[in-house]
């Protein structure tokens, strides 16, 4: 299956690429922050029909809408394109992710960086990799000397959600943070070990199914604010090295 996964994650890229620079027809969804494109629709539709030809019993959870039996044994979750926002505005990072339950587990994650042609892979107990690369976390238990990331919510305005508050705090504590625009992309880059930690609040299943995946089979960890240990659906989440976990948590408690 990882094979059909990444096959149709590059399909779905070189659709994005095409596109990319061009004019688009820009929606807005809950609000004008929230953005979908005519090319978001298309990268749906093209991995959605990929999924329910060869894969007719299995589940789909989209987010533009593509839904079906979402209680199927197998799920599909997909983002047809993280990172809205930077593709309408010409920034190109963005990212097509593509995770695989059975049964609520993630058993497979694949995340296509498209404008570096970089694809992350992970099955479960198999590792993670990056353009079929062995990739781990990096190594480093001082979060002074660590790079973190982070993004923000499309509410941001109405529920901030001590958003605010938790960037100043990891600002007098880390070496530097980066907002990228991609959740996706934001995983893998812990998983690579570039980033250390990465946390965000009010992300969805197509958000994080991959990316979570990636960052725990390259040996790092994912949970809520508080340690916990989360699900697609959890909104809180918190994906690090490992080692500077409740460094990260400690912070987010003082604020
Ligand atoms: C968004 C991106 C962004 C994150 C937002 C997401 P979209 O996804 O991942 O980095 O900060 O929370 O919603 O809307 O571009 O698919
Ligand atoms: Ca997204
Ligand atoms: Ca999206």
């Amino acid at each position: 299956m990882i094979d059909d996964i990444i096959q149709i994650s590059k399909e779905a890229g070189e659709l994005i690429r095409n596109a990319f620079g061009k004019t688009h027809s820009v929606e807005f969804k809950t609000n004008e922050l929230n953005l979908v494109t005519e090319t978001d629709t298309a990268s749906e539709k093209l991995i959605t029909d990929f999924i329910k030809k060869k894969y007719p019993s299995h589940g789909i959870l989209a987010e533009e809408g593509s839904d079906v039996n979402k209680s199927a044994e197998y799920l599909w979750v997909v983002d047809p394109l993280d990172g809205t926002t930077n593709f309408a505005h010409g920034l190109p990072i963005f990212s097509v992710s593509i995770g695989v339950q059975k049964n609520g587990e993630t058993i497979a994650g694949v995340v296509y960086d498209v404008m570096r042609d970089v694809l992350y892979s992970a099955e479960k107990s198999c590792g993670s990799f990056e353009n079929g690369k062995q990739i781990s976390v990096n190594k480093n238990a001082n979060l002074g000397h660590g790079m973190l990331v982070t993004g923000f919510p499309y509410d941001i305005r109405e529920n901030p959600d001590k958003a605010f508050e938790r960037f100043i705090a990891f600002l007098k504590h880390a070496r530097a943070i980066r907002r990228l625009g991609s959740a996706a992309i934001d995983f893998c880059y812990v998983a690579n070990g570039v980033f250390d930690g990465f946390w965000e609040v009010s992300l969805h299943p197509w958000d994080i199914c991959a990316g979570k995946l990636i960052v725990e089979e390259a040996g790092g960890l994912v949970t809520d604010f508080d340690g916990n240990k989360i699900d697609i659906y959890t909104k809180r989440i918190l994906a690090t090295n490992g080692d500077i976990h409740q460094k990260m948590i400690e912070v987010m408690k003082s604020i």
